[in-house]
């Protein structure tokens, strides 16, 4: 479709559209007949996997499909183009979104979201489903309170998202940090050498606590739990010593410290040569793992699901190894931690 809207001849929104609300009588809402998918923020392995799904039941329950490129940013742009089934073919094992995504700040302002809900308007999209993380159900949620119903599928590598245990990527980000770990441990050990390394996790431990078991390190540094260097730290090295360890591996959430700083503390306290690694984006890519292509594809059927059923304004959840789905005003207010269990058992392996 040619991108026939600027912001001259954009359609009004003139009320609410009242058909997302609850309250409403199902029977009376017009059922939902064209839908987009966009993904925003980091990226993360699966979000193809998860696109395809939606094509694909999309297009089978009788959906016309579209794709958004550049996320929200695009949703403002008006990038906007219709996906065939045929479209998402080869995609499933591709690592990235090929629909592409980005952070939108204008988006966030009122002025950005009341545009995306007007070129919405433009498109006659009935429904938006929004692939990300926390900050992209931010943008959907906003643009459901201006009567736009939306769906949230959770996709980043960080697992940070509360309403739900298991988030699309972050099983191939362990699985790509756990290999270079390993990788980095046969140097260590070859030099007698620590290695510390930076795993992704902003807010989140969540990578670098499992990444951290699956690889012995002797040391595991999350933001969730606040550390001190010569307890957490120094201490577990200098015992290491005296039982006749040669070489050690340190993992840091990237929200917990910095790799390079925590090497030159522990070559300076402890002369045993230290060498910091950040993995950073390496972590993003990649094909997906079997449990992101089944988790993105089951949770891509889930939202037409959602939409089939007339059940708007709702996130897509995996809760205790089932997929379902969450309102999405009360999913943005839940919280989620790592239990004091998995911290504990971590401790207990080194
Ligand atoms: O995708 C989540 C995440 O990987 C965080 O762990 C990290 O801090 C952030 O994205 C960095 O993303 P970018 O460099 O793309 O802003």
């Amino acid at each position: 479709m040619p991108l026939l809207y600027d912001e001259s001849n954009l359609p009004v929104i003139s009320e609410l559209r009242a058909k997302c609300y609850d309250n409403v009588n199902k029977d009376e809402v017009e059922p939902i007949k064209k839908i987009a998918v966009l993904t925003s923020g980091g990226d993360a392995p699966g979000m193809n996997a998860a696109i395809r799904s939606v094509v694909r039941a999309g297009w089978n329950a009788g959906f016309e499909v579209y794709g958004v490129t550049r996320g929200f940013h695009g949703l403002w742009k008006g990038e906007i183009r219709e996906l065939t089934k045929r479209d998402v073919s080869e995609t499933l094992q591709r690592g990235g979104t090929f629909l592409m995504t980005a952070r939108s700040k204008t988006f966030m302002t009122d002025a950005g979201v009341l545009k995306g809900a007007r070129m919405m308007e433009a498109y006659d999209l009935d429904a938006l489903v929004v692939i990300g993380g926390d900050g992209s159900y931010k943008g959907a949620r906003a643009l459901a309170r201006l009567g736009m119903p939306v769906i949230g599928i959770p996709g980043t590598i960080d697992n940070d998202i509360s309403s739900t245990d298991y988030t699309i990527g972050y099983d191939t980000a362990m699985n790509t940090a756990m290999d270079c770990i390993d990788k980095l441990r046969d140097t260590a050990s070859s030099h007698e050498r620590c290695s510390v390394i930076e795993v992704m996790g902003r807010r989140a431990g969540y990578i670098a606590l499992n990444v951290g078991i699956a690889t012995g390190a002797e040391a595991i540094l999350i933001p969730e739990v606040p550390y001190d260097f010569n307890r957490d730290v120094l201490r577990i090295i200098l015992d290491g010593r005296n039982k006749g360890k040669k070489h050690y591996v340190v993992i840091v959430a990237e929200g917990a410290g910095s790799a390079t700083e925590i090497a030159k503390q522990i070559e300076d306290a402890t002369e045993i040569e230290s060498r910091p690694t950040i993995l950073g984006h390496l972590q993003r890519g990649g094909s997906p793992s079997l449990r992101d292509r089944t988790t993105a594809s089951l949770m891509g059927i889930q939202a037409i699901d959602c939409l089939l059923e007339k059940r708007y304004n709702r996130i897509i959840i995996e809760k205790d190894g089932k997929i379902s789905d969450v309102d999405i005003e009360q999913g943005l207010d839940m919280k989620k931690t790592i239990p004091a269990i998995d911290i504990e058992n971590a401790k207990r392996l080194s």
